[in-house]
C-alpha cells in the first residue's frame, strides 16, 4: 500500500467533508493509494490545533505557502472561499503536488484558465469537487442514460433553491458569509450553486451550445461583516437561465436563496422520448424513473430506492435496503481518486471539465446583464 500525504487547506463545511472522505474512502474500497492527514492548514493555529487534533492531523501550518514547500506533501486540497482558488492552485502545482480543488474552479474564466494551464504545464493529477455526481442515485441516472433507456433527450431541468439570506440583516464579508461577498465569492447563486447543477447537466446530458438568463438582487445593500459598513450588495441572489444543449435538448434552470421553506432543494428532471427520470436531494438515495414502453395497465413513476449491490457504489457498503447519505458522495470522489492514481487514467471532474462549467456560468452572468442570449 502506498501513502498519498494531504495537506488540507481550510477546515470549514468542506474541509469536514472531504477529511471525513479520507477516513472513509480507504475502509470501505479497496485502493492501492492510502490517504494520510499528513497537515492541516488554516490562519488561525489554536483553532487549527483543534480541527487536527480532532480528526488526526499530524500537524498543522497557519500559511498555505509554507504548506506547499513541505515535501511530505502529496496532494493539497483547497477548501477555501472561491478568490483563493486560482492562487493556491497555480503555486501548488509549480510545486509538484496534485490538486484538489473545491468548486467553483475560480472566480472567472479567465482564472479557470490560467489553472488548467498550470496544472497541465506541470502533469499534476487535479480534480474539482463537483461530489453531486457520485450520489449513487444520479451514477444511475448517468448508466441509465448511457444504456438509451431514455431516447433522445428533449427537456432536462434542474433547480437548487435556498432560503437562507431572506432576511436583510445577514451581513456579507467575513467568515461564515464570504457567498454574499462579490469579492470573495466571485457571484452568488451561479457559482454557488447553479455550477452544481451545470457541472451534473453536463455530464448526463452533453455540452451546452447557448443561454438565456435573468438575475436579480433582492436586497441592494448589506452590512459587512469585516467592515461593520452598508455596501452594495454585487452577487446575484436569484438566477434562472434557459439553454440549448448540444444533443438539441432544452434546459430550464433555477436556483434562488430565496425560496422560503426550501434550505437545499437540488433536483434534476429529464424528459426523454421513451423515459424520463427525476432526482431530488431531499431524497437523494432514491432515483425516479418513468418508462413509457411498460405495459400501460401497470405504467407509472417508480421510485427506485438505490441501495442494492449491483447499483452504482452500493456494493462497498451496507447490506441492500439499507441506504447512505450526503458524507457519501465525497467517500465516492476520494476512492475514484485513488483508483485514478492505480490506474493512471484521469479522474473527473478534473480542471479542464470544471472549466467548461465555469464558462457557462460566466455566460450565464453575461446574458443576465446584457438581457441577450450568450453563446458559451
Ligand atoms: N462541493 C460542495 O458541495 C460544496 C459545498 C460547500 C462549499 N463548497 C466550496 O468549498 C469552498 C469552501 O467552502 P466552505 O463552505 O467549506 O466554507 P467555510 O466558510 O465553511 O470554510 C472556509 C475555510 O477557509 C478558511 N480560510 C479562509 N481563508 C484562508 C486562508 N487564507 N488560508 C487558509 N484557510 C483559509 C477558513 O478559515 C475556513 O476554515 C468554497 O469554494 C465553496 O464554494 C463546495
Amino acid at each position: 500500500m502506498k501513502n498519498l500525504n494531504i495537506g488540507m487547506i481550510g477546515y470549514g463545511f468542506m474541509g469536514k467533508a472531504h477529511t471525513n472522505a479520507y477516513c472513509q474512502a480507504p475502509r470501505f474500497f479497496q485502493n492501492e493509494y492510502r490517504p494520510v492527514l499528513k497537515a492541516l492548514c488554516a490562519r488561525n493555529q489554536e483553532k487549527a490545533q483543534g480541527f487536527a487534533d480532532n480528526w488526526g492531523y499530524e500537524s498543522v501550518e497557519t500559511d498555505w505557502r509554507e504548506l506547499l514547500k513541505r515535501d511530505d506533501i502529496d496532494a493539497v486540497d483547497i477548501c477555501v472561499p472561491n478568490n483563493l482558488h486560482k492562487e493556491i492552485a497555480i503555486e501548488a502545482a509549480k510545486a509538484g503536488k496534485m490538486i484538489l480543488c473545491e468548486k467553483p474552479l475560480a472566480m472567472n474564466v479567465a482564472e479557470g484558465e490560467e489553472m488548467c494551464a498550470a496544472v497541465e504545464k506541470a502533469g499534476v493529477a487535479n480534480m474539482v469537487w463537483y461530489n453531486y455526481r457520485r450520489v449513487p442515485a444520479v451514477t444511475l441516472a448517468k448508466q441509465l442514460i448511457d444504456e438509451g433507456r431514455l431516447g433522445r433527450i428533449f427537456h432536462y431541468r434542474a433547480f437548487f433553491l435556498q432560503d437562507w439570506t431572506i432576511n436583510a440583516d445577514v451581513p456579507q464579508g467575513g467568515a461564515a458569509t464570504w457567498r454574499l461577498d462579490a469579492e470573495a465569492a466571485g457571484s452568488g447563486v451561479t457559482g454557488d450553486l447553479l455550477a452544481h447543477c451545470i457541472d451534473t447537466a453536463m455530464w448526463l446530458n452533453g455540452g451546452i451550445k447557448d443561454v438565456s438568463a435573468v438575475t436579480e438582487t433582492f436586497v441592494k445593500q448589506r452590512k459587512h461583516a469585516e467592515t461593520g459598513e452598508a455596501a452594495p450588495v454585487k452577487i446575484d441572489d436569484a438566477c434562472s437561465f434557459l439553454c440549448h444543449f448540444e444533443n438539441g435538448s432544452l434546459g430550464l434552470f433555477e436556483s434562488t436563496r430565496y425560496a422560503r421553506g426550501h434550505k437545499a432543494l437540488n433536483t434534476l428532471e429529464i424528459n426523454g422520448e421513451h423515459a424520463s427520470i427525476a432526482w431530488d436531494l431531499h431524497d437523494l438515495h432514491r432515483l425516479e424513473y418513468f418508462d413509457h414502453r411498460d405495459d400501460s395497465i401497470v405504467r407509472g413513476w417508480r421510485s427506485i430506492h438505490v441501495s442494492d449491490g449491483d447499483q452504482p457504489y452500493m456494493d462497498h457498503w451496507w447490506v441492500p435496503g439499507l441506504q447512505i447519505g450526503y458524507e457519501h458522495s465525497f467517500t465516492h470522489q476520494v476512492a475514484d481518486f485513488l483508483k485514478s492514481l492505480e490506474t493512471g487514467e484521469a479522474a473527473h471532474p478534473n480542471f479542464r471539465d470544471a472549466l467548461q462549467t465555469q464558462k457557462v456560468c460566466d455566460a450565464v452572468l453575461s446574458s443576465a446583464g446584457e438581457r441577450a442570449w450568450k453563446s458559451v
